[in-house]
């Protein structure tokens, strides 16, 4: 493999593979200027830059004429030295001041992607790492930026880390992961805001002048702003143009901001976010910013997340369960909700094993006095008037039927009518002198100290250990408020949310190392929490609570912008549905996630025998398939307010399968046809359901014809949708050669 990163005598940095270049250097002055960032160049030496103009400005550098900060495409900013932007570092130094001046030190290139320090990255490997090395004398402080670059991948990681080598302490308030200035345009930016069970809708906006930040101050992610933010080009489309995206390797508080300058460029800050943040950095101390990831694509929002999907796929989701079929499940959690006790276990045991479901999953309601949402969490031990038999014996029993077992538990919490709170009042994060908020009337656990972390490390190994648990949902109901710890001194507490991820990081990390063959769900009220940072320890999450299929489909959409199917996880939930009264079809219901690698159900006993025969034919074609919907492609063909039209090639190219619904019918609508996308042109596939034979060139060019929706007559010769709204239609096409 020849270098990715070339490095001139003059100090011009580039890094190029087949999908981008990013080009930097270093000025006279020792700043970093950013230089280019796009479509693949070779020759980063030729270019120009227009940035010393005499605007009249402030300047820094006192005899060096036209270099004005404000207009200076950067690195790794700071502020108080002409740069009126905000920065990638600032904070109050010993001086009482708060102006840095970062110059470029040295630089070192390595193979081995550097650790973290407990934060979880992308995984290195056909990758190459640049650091440079920062330092502002004055303060004594050091900053690193890691810049990795990956062979066959559009992404570029970025982090950094700040040391301080002098003698005083420094309080930083700012410390993001990467900073990207971009030349000015007409930009757009797209990102996904939401909330409980309605999370992931895509916002496109025209990118104002002034600064446009999506963040989180709640201590998860969260489904307000999930951490993905693109910024394109004015008339960039699903398929073409400049995209310019980030997302950030972190479950806690982000930002991602854009600030467009006085003089139209543009930046694109990432990180931890500094609102109510603060580190203490004590002399010899060091702190890692957690990883921001950046794509680059032409090909508009298809090639952007064609991107996110394989990276998240290769070098993000555990590689224990890389292109491993997921099972089946009932979840009880729809089916029963808090009235469980090991009967009704064994009797939707029964019925899963009746229609072919390959799992059980005891949600929420299983532990110690646990009847509601008001009490009980930190106590995991199994509640013994309703599950006398306890965990072990019942996962055995479980198992013993032919399926998996799997349980929910919900470990960062602590209910105050619970024995651990008895025991232990100050492992809840609080404030002194106020009473803590309650969110679903319960308080989160100080993940920040060690000996709480080991107390839930050792309840969740008392379960494990017994080895008939297959399979763990890891919930989280709720954002942090008093984020303080009784256990750090006063001026460390605006360190607690930080501090808390690590805590938790490191636990996952335990758990994950110890039980490496049980496969874990992330959680967080659906998707409060569903990122990067936890979907790296865990192969799969429960996107949204939303279960019914047409709210679904809005949700899988937007996060497809992102998150590749594979991550998701989907069941078929009662109908009317819970979350919002609507009434659809089994099929419909089953076709929103159909795409999705990890499917199930989560219906009561009179509900399973309603639809037993097409449950059972549904189930089987989940198990049979499960394999198909990890580590292929997905692709959004139409999504618009009457139609989401998605394909999805296998990861050996030889199945497409396309799933369509149509919203709301209406007389006399048009004939409609999908332009599947990347199938090989001279290559014969065959549709499943009628064995017609289409060519890839046919399909790609002139459409896969959609199902027609009427209430009038079925007339022969045309494929009909289901009547009425609510539509769907699942279309499997085989590669004949
Ligand atoms: C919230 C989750 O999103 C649900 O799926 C369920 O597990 C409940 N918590 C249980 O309390």
């Amino acid at each position: 493999m020849g270098s990715m990163i070339s490095i001139s005598d003059d100090k011009v940095f580039a890094l190029t593979n087949a999908e981008f270049s990013y080009v930097f250097r270093v000025l006279d002055e020792g700043l970093l200027q950013h230089v280019y960032y796009g479509a693949p160049i070779a020759h980063a030496e030729e270019l120009a830059s227009h940035f010393r103009v005499d605007r009249g400005a402030t300047s820094h550098f006192q005899g060096v004429p036209n270099l004005n900060l404000n207009d200076l495409p950067q690195e790794y900013p700071t502020f108080g030295t002409s740069d009126y932007r905000r920065p990638a570092l600032h904070g109050v130094n010993a001086d009482g001041n708060s102006v840095f001046t970062l110059k470029y030190v040295r630089h070192t290139v390595t193979i081995d992607k550097p650790d973290l320090d407990g934060l979880p990255s992308a995984r290195g490997g056909e990758s190459e790492t640049l650091i440079i090395y920062l330092a502002d004398p004055l303060h004594g402080l050091e900053v690193e930026l890691f810049y990795t670059i990956y062979q066959n991948y559009g992404v570029l990681a970025r982090s950094s880390v700040v040391r301080n080598s002098g003698k005083a302490p420094v309080d930083l308030t700012h410390i993001m992961s990467s900073t990207i200035d971009l030349p000015p345009d007409d930009y757009d930016v797209l990102h996904l805001h939401g909330t409980w069970s309605r999370e992931f809708n895509a916002e496109r906006t025209k990118l104002p002048m002034g600064r446009f930040e999506i963040d989180s101050a709640r201590s998860t992610s969260s489904a307000a702003h999930n951490p993905f933010l693109a910024v394109m080009e004015r008339g960039a489309t699903e398929t073409s143009g400049n995209v310019f995206a980030s997302t950030l390797i972190y479950s806690g508080n982000f930002s991602l901001s854009v600030e467009t300058g006085e003089f139209e460029d543009v930046r694109v800050l990432a990180g931890i976010n500094p609102f109510n943040f603060a580190w203490h950095l004590a002399p010899n101390e060091a702190f890692y910013t957690p990883e921001a990831l950046h794509v680059f694509t032409p090909y508009g929002l298809r090639g952007m997340s064609r991107i996110w999907h394989r990276f998240i796929q290769n070098k993000v989701s555990p590689e224990r369960f890389r292109n491993i079929a997921r099972p089946t499940y009932l979840n009880t959690w729809e089916a029963a909700y808090f009235d469980i006790d090991e009967a009704k276990v064994l009797t939707l045991a029964d019925k899963a094993k009746d229609v072919g479901v390959q799992m059980l999953v005891l949600d929420d309601g299983w532990f110690e006095g646990r009847r509601d949402d008001t009490s009980s969490l930190g106590d995991w031990t199994a509640d013994m008037a309703r599950f006398p038999s306890g965990i072990p014996a019942l996962a055995a029993r479980v198992r013993a039927k032919g399926l998996k077992f799997g349980l929910w538990i919900e470990p960062e919490m602590v209910s105050p009518n619970s024995q651990l709170f008895e025991d232990h009042p100050d492992w809840a994060l609080q404030v002194p002198e106020r009473k803590p908020s309650l969110g679903r009337n319960q308080l989160t656990l100080d993940f920040t100290r060690k000996e709480v972390v080991d107390n839930i490390y050792d309840q969740i190994e008392a379960l494990l250990a017994c080895g008939d648990i297959d399979y763990v949902k890891w919930d989280m109901n709720r954002n942090m408020t008093e984020a303080g710890s009784t256990a750090l001194p006063k001026g460390r507490q605006l360190e607690v949310p930080h501090r808390y991820m690590l805590g938790l990081y490191g636990l996952l990390r335990r758990l994950m190392e110890a039980y490496p063959d049980v496969l874990f769900e992330t959680c967080a009220s659906g998707g409060n929490r569903f990122d990067l940072g936890m979907l790296s320890f865990m192969p799969q999450g429960w996107i949204s609570d939303m279960s019914d299929p047409i709210g679904r489909l809005a949700i899988i959409n937007g996060a497809s912008y992102l998150y590749p199917l594979d991550v998701m996880t989907a069941y078929i939930g009662p109908s009317p549905s819970h979350q919002n009264g609507r009434i659809s079809s089994i099929k419909t219901r089953y076709n929103a996630g159909a795409l999705c690698a990890a499917k199930g159900i989560s219906l009561n006993s009179l509900d399973i025998d309603t639809d037993v025969d097409l449950l059972r034919e549904l189930m089987r074609l989940a198990a049979n398939t499960s394999g198909d919907f990890i580590g292929g492609e997905f692709t959004r063909l139409i999504s618009d307010d009457t139609q989401i039209c998605w394909q999805y090639i296998t990861r050996d190219r030889r199945t497409i399968y396309v799933a369509y619904f149509h919203i709301l019918s209406a007389p006399n609508l048009p004939f409609r046809r999908a332009n599947l996308a990347d199938l090989d042109p001279v290559a014969a596939y065959e549709l499943q359901e009628d064995g017609t034979i289409y060519h890839g060139d046919t399909l790609m060019q002139h459409g896969l014809a959609l199902p027609y929706v009427t209430c009038g007559q079925p007339q022969a010769g045309v494929r009909y949708m289901d009547r009425g709204d609510f539509a769907s239609h699942l279309f499997v096409l085989r590669r004949k050669r």
